[in-house]
């Protein structure tokens, strides 16, 4: 069984969503023993923009830049690990609403028709279902549906769309809210996700 572990925050030690993934994979190694696992960190090593060159690329033009043949094999790269994983863990932290651009650049790399989704008569058809997606995910605020802010989620709304587009149904978050509010509220969040991730190892 093959696990992709991503992390994606750029605040280094003291990140929230990178101690959560790391705990998730850790439960995850409880659970399935012998599970392989491919670390990814999108900050330390980002996969490049989208770019006309890109795309060009992708329809068949010859990519003579050194540079961007070997960003193209990144992101071949990165497509691969994620259609070979079982069980992927994304460390998705809030930014400006939103997920780090670092880790939009990579699902940038994900979506690819013929790989994984493809448009039909009946409309758009997710090809990489049958995968387990657990997100780590950190937030300095609170957007429950009951906040006045709901509408501002753009974090976990987005991967689950995206997600839910390549066919993944099984798409569970582990979050840590309101951590920027002081460090009793961020202590109490991780005490919270800590306990949903020890669930995970049951
Ligand atoms: C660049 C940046 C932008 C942020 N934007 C938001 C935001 O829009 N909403 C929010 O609730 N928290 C925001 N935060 C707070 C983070 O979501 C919070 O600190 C979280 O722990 C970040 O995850 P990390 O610790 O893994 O980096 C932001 C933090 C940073 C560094």
């Amino acid at each position: 069984m093959k696990l992709l572990h991503i992390d994606s925050s750029i605040t280094g030690a003291g990140s929230v969503s990178r101690a959560l993934s790391a705990g998730i994979v850790a439960a995850q190694r409880l659970r399935h023993p012998g599970l392989e696992v491919t670390y990814r960190d999108l900050a330390a090593e980002p996969v490049g923009h989208l770019s006309g060159a890109h795309l060009a690329a992708a329809q068949g033009a010859s990519p003579e830049l050194p540079a961007l043949l070997r960003d193209l094999a990144s992101g071949q790269a990165a497509l691969e690990e994620f259609l070979a994983a079982d069980i992927v863990v994304v460390g998705a932290p809030m930014y400006n609403f939103a997920i780090p651009s670092q880790l939009k650049a990579w699902i940038d790399r994900l979506a690819v028709a013929g790989k994984t989704f493809r448009y039909t008569a009946d409309g758009p058809m997710g090809l990489a279902g049958g995968k387990t997606v657990i997100v780590a995910s950190s937030r300095g605020g609170f957007y429950g549906p009951e906040t006045p802010i709901a509408f501002l989620d753009h974090q976990e709304s987005y991967l689950r769309g995206v997600f839910g587009f390549f066919g993944i149904t099984d798409v569970t978050f582990i979050r840590a809210e309101g951590v920027a509010i002081g460090p009793e509220q961020r202590a109490k969040a991780m005490d919270a996700a800590n306990g949903e991730i020890a669930k995970l190892a049951a």
